[in-house]
């Protein structure tokens, strides 16, 4: 009898391990946190979220007090549970201020330890706290992001032991909302999207030739005029300029009191916004309000989507007092109501024609000695910087601000590649990195055939590799960098997600996770684990990772071969020449450059994953490919 109880027992004893075991793993499996945690450690146990847990902070911190706040809403809205802030709860989420800073942890990390019974997380600083709660959201199962309480779920979260600090200061994406305006709630929705990823930079472009989005009180008309265009639809670039008399119905803009919302907004959540006003060109929605300030003086009506103006008559006359005071006016109302430091001034992309043959803008370079048109553009910088000054603020501006001579303090967005970001580092200038070919998230992410049209290429697998820090280039004047959406072929919210998403969150691995700690193959396996997250929270995304890639290549005293690939690791490709849709019976893709048929036009290609359709069927014909051979950059 003794003996057999023993044997039982040890038979429990090892059901148990097993189911311990298996625990383990199930929960090391789930682990998907992105961006990927400085270092962290999977335990054996877990916490439960219940309707008993309360959160608690070690201080009323009013920075934080939003905080709890935001995760009290957030919890109840999936899961029905109403945390409570008792202190004497047997479960708890504890958040305390280090009352001693821990220095490794800076202003933005944390430290985050699961038990079975507590959760407690550690900051220098609230927005510390508040990255660690969203690391919580991300530890629990995905239908905590979704928009209905759930039932029957277990609310779990492993044990765990995290410690988290970012690797640059400034994480930010850049929405458009000139060439397509975005709601404030629009814009609140892709905040919270942002916060998820621990961004804490929302760079808004406000001005453009497309429409002035920010009401200026002291320039009214900027708002009653330039806000407005005529309605088109279609594919940008191609509309029909306004017809005399039609009304401008399409557009809108944000009153300062919706941008103190959305900037409270973005804090509650440790955003900051940075306002772009983008002079002195891409001004002609400030033109059309006021027609004077360019050198032409014509009128013009805001453009709405369509080639535009033939010599691209958008920039301000720089001979001409009244464009400063202007300015002047502008960046106070700016300065009073954006809290960021920095104030963005744009500075792309300056036909500077016009410039050439102003009377007034040649008088001012004779009279300020400026040699050319590019020292006349850096002129003009370097006066707007004073004025940003004046008000308490510093400049930045994209890297065309190098030309004809930098403003003394200027940050430099780095954007035509990163060449301009290391000439403005090597003169001891600050950096916000943004190369196009990394970091533009308006380009094609995947096969230009099926996707909606644009223009470029960076995939996924490009923001991912990106490096924002060149070599020789002294990392602390690299502040960050940026993911630019640009909107001018993204009409709708639902359209910038799928065009952020997953891009951005590849981004915001790249300016968030040590260097050390990047791994592609790793990054793939856990964004497949944000998807249903994604998914919960109705956020679009794409999934082009998933598919084909087609590389053409010359074979020699032949035709062409394709090789097919994907970015993801281990799908099968399957392919067809005889115009079907491939499946996993279809010929599958070896791995040697596969050649069109005598006759054939058409490939058509599709991916698996164990058994399983996964990307998308592309079908592409042998004369897009064979266009491609030649060509170093795609430029679709
Ligand atoms: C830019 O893309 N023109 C900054
Ligand atoms: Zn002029």
């Amino acid at each position: 009898m003794k003996k057999a109880i023993s044997k039982n027992k040890f038979y429990y004893f090892f059901i148990a391990l097993l189911f311990t075991i298996s625990l383990h793993a199930n929960a090391e499996d789930s682990i998907a946190i992105i961006p990927k945690p400085l270092s962290m450690q999977i335990q054996a146990g877990h916490f439960v979220l219940s309707n008993g847990t309360a959160i608690t902070a070690s201080s009323s911190n009013s920075d934080f007090k939003e905080s709890i706040r935001w995760f009290i809403d957030k919890i109840a809205t999936s899961t029905g549970y109403h945390l409570s802030t008792n202190k004497s709860s047997k479960s708890s989420i504890s958040l305390l201020l280090n009352k001693q800073a821990d220095t490794s942890l800076h202003d933005e990390g944390y430290t985050l330890k699961v038990t079975p019974s507590s959760i407690t997380i550690t900051a220098n600083k609230a927005a510390g706290l508040f990255y660690g709660l969203q690391t919580v959201l991300q530890l629990l199962p995905p239908s905590i992001e979704g928009t209905t309480a759930m039932q029957n779920v277990q609310w779990t979260i492993p044990c765990a032991d995290i410690k988290d600090v970012p690797r640059f200061g400034w994480r930010g994406l850049m929405l458009d909302v000139s060439r397509h305006f975005f709601t404030k709630q629009e814009v609140e929705a892709y905040i919270d999207q942002m916060a998820r990823y621990k961004f804490n930079t929302l760079h808004l472009h406000l001005a453009d030739d497309q429409g002035w989005r920010i009401q200026i009180k002291s320039l009214p008309q900027l708002t009653q005029v330039g806000a407005w265009r005529v309605k088109r639809t279609g594919r940008w670039g191609t509309f029909m300029p306004a017809l005399a008399g039609e009304p401008t119905t399409d557009g809108g803009f944000y009153t300062q009191s919706d941008m103190k919302e959305i900037i409270k907004y973005a804090q509650d959540r440790f955003i900051t916004i940075l306002p772009e006003i983008d002079v002195p060109a891409h001004s002609l929605a400030l033109i059309a309000s006021y027609p004077n300030l360019s050198c032409t003086q014509l009128p013009y009506s805001v453009n709405a989507g369509g080639r535009g103006y033939e010599r691209n008559d958008n920039a301000l006359c720089i001979g001409n007092d009244s464009t400063f005071t202007m300015l002047d006016k502008i960046f106070t109302e700016i300065a009073a109501l954006f809290p960021n430091p920095y104030i963005h001034v744009g500075g792309d992309e300056a036909y500077k024609g016009f410039w050439d043959a102003c009377p007034k803008c040649q008088k001012r370079m004779a009279n300020e000695h400026l040699k050319n048109v590019d020292e006349l553009q850096s002129y003009f910088v370097k006066r707007v910087e004073k004025i940003v000054e004046s008000k308490g603020k510093k400049l930045i501006g994209w890297d065309e601000i190098l030309e004809g001579g930098l403003a003394p303090n200027a940050t430099v967005m780095s954007w035509r590649g990163m060449s301009g970001g290391i000439a403005a580092a090597k003169m001891g200038h600050h950096v916000v990195m943004t190369p196009w070919d990394y970091c533009y998230l308006d380009l094609y992410q995947a096969e230009p055939t099926s996707e909606p049209p644009t223009y470029g290429l960076c995939r996924l697998s490009d923001s991912y590799n990106y490096e924002p820090v060149p070599d020789s280039i002294d990392e602390k004047l690299i502040l960050g960098g940026q993911g630019n959406l640009w909107t001018e072929s993204v009409p709708t919210l639902r359209h910038a997600e799928y065009m952020t998403w997953p891009r951005g969150i590849a981004l915001a691995e790249v300016y968030w996770s040590s260097k050390a700690n990047k791994n592609w193959n790793d990054f793939t396996t856990r964004l497949e684990k944000q998807f249903p997250r994604l998914d919960a929270a109705n956020v679009k995304y794409s999934t082009s990772m998933y598919n084909a890639v087609f590389t053409p290549a010359r074979i020699k005293n032949s035709d062409f071969g394709v090789t097919l690939t994907t970015e993801v690791k281990g799908l099968d490709i399957y392919y067809t020449f005889d115009n079907t849709n491939p499946d996993n019976f279809s010929q599958k893709f070896t791995g040697k450059p596969i050649q069109f048929p005598v006759g054939a036009t058409y490939l058509n290609v599709i991916t698996y994953r164990d058994g399983k359709p996964i990307g998308e069927q592309i079908n592409i014909t042998k004369e897009v490919l064979s266009q491609r051979l030649d060509e170093k950059h795609h430029v679709y």
